[in-house]
């Protein structure tokens, strides 16, 4: 018998057998372990993966892929940052753990926005900030200039943008104006790319409360007409359009409602009462009290809110959260803190109240207590001195630099 025809006869004899006998077949040359390494790999690719889903992903609106790409860096993040009390079910696959997120701040030239990048980047997330410099300003983040995984983008939120991030933490606004415009594309960004979205609202949308303390299922005071209006119906509608593409579009928001925060990096001119007292009685200026001083405010420091925000942020609960210290104020009782930190000589002038100015403001955070476990730390008198440091120095810093300059 020549080789073709043993061959022949070797391959019709095998394709008997393993019609004949099928397990015979299975058992020979290692089928059955390639088959149970096949169940494996298929139980790891459909139970592994799956677990880190999370329930309130906006399925349909991306790929299945980039949510679970998303959602892994996200618990892994969660997991390598302390948040994992909240989140800690998933299984985290290797070389994931050390990975951060993709943030987009809006607004992170400004006061609360700079301190918030800074504490971003400092736990090893890329950040890049949307800014038109509107009241901020670059020299906030000049101390990020050259980090790789800093970027700075001079835009304006009113018109769209496309960046591919995890989270979008929305804080550009001008201080009155109302930017709803800038709120929907930012909600229409996140939609897009599926990045979860935090929106930084305010206190003003209690308005001049009737409730006090305030809790946040009150729906508040608000003039829709009046000189304050602007701002304080921009943010709720903000909300409002936030919790629509919520429910709508299923997207992952979160919801801060900020009480008075004051801290370095603050404008030094922009209006508001802590920086208004600190600036005039560094300048040695009468403190402006309008009305009698006797309608109260809670004073947070940055650094609390930050970390208020980032809770809410990488959390499971979508708000909104009153986020404030509530220790309560008068106006007179802010002035002499501040006469008592920076010169007890310093003068009170009354002028006229503004137009709707609220008489009472004051946070109840026992939701965030409980659901953020947050709660402010640092008290006006602690906080207080280290913005005075900050404001001394840019407003006179050219002025000491040069005096230090010539002593030398
Ligand atoms: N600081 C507070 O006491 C307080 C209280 C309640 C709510 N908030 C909210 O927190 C957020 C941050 O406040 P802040 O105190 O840091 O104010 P801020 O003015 O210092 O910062 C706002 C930043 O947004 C930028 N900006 C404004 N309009 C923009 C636009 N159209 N496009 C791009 N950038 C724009 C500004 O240049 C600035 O850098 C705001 O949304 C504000 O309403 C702050």
């Amino acid at each position: 018998m020549g080789t073709d025809q043993i061959l022949k006869k070797n391959k019709h004899d095998q394709k008997k057998l393993s019609v004949t006998h099928p397990f015979h077949y299975i058992f020979q040359e290692q089928r059955f372990v390639c088959f149970l390494i096949g169940i494996g790999i298929a139980f790891v690719v459909f139970n592994v993966v799956p677990s880190l889903d999370s329930p309130s992903s906006p399925k349909g609106l991306i790929s299945t892929f980039d949510e679970s790409v998303r959602v892994h860096r996200r618990k892994a993040y969660e997991l390598d940052a302390g948040f994992s009390h909240q989140n800690a079910g998933g299984k985290i696959p290797l070389g994931l753990k050390r990975k951060g997120l993709r943030i987009l701040v809006t607004g992170g030239a400004g006061f609360v926005g700079s301190h918030l990048v800074d504490r971003l980047i400092a736990r090893g997330d890329s950040v890049i900030v949307v800014d038109n410099f509107f009241t901020g300003s670059k020299e906030n983040l000049l101390h990020h200039f050259g980090d790789p995984k800093f970027e700075l983008i001079r835009h304006d939120v009113v018109e769209p943008i496309l960046l591919e991030v995890d989270q979008i933490y929305h804080l550009a606004c001008p201080a009155s104006p109302t930017n709803v415009m800038g709120t929907l594309n930012m909600l229409g960004l996140a939609k897009r790319i599926g990045a979860r979205f935090l929106l930084t609202s305010t206190s003003e949308v209690y308005g001049d409360p009737l409730q006090h303390p305030q809790v946040e299922t009150y729906w508040g005071n608000v003039n829709p007409i009046g000189v304050r209006s602007c701002y304080d119906e921009g943010k709720r509608t903000a909300e409002t359009l936030t919790m629509d593409y919520h429910r709508g579009l299923n997207l992952e928001v979160r919801i801060a409602r900020i009480f008075n925060t004051y801290g370095p990096r603050m404008c030094i001119d922009d209006g508001r009462v802590v920086s208004n007292f600190v600036a005039q009685a560094l300048r040695k200026k009468p403190l402006t009290v309008y009305g009698d001083g006797k309608q109260t405010r809670s004073f947070q420091y940055v650094s609390d809110l930050v970390e208020g925000l980032m809770r809410l942020m990488e959390g499971d609960h979508i708000g909104p959260f009153n986020l404030g210290n509530p220790g309560e104020f008068t106006m007179l009782e802010l002035a002499k803190v501040v006469q008592d930190t920076i010169d007890p000589n310093a003068q009170i002038e009354f002028r006229p109240n503004t137009e709707d100015d609220p008489h009472k403001r004051k946070p109840d955070i026992s939701k965030a207590k409980r659901l953020l476990g947050w709660q402010p730390n640092v008290s006006l008198k602690e906080g207080l001195p280290l913005m005075v440091n900050d404001f001394r120095q840019r407003i006179f810093g050219d002025e000491s630099d040069h005096t230090s300059a010539s002593s030398e």
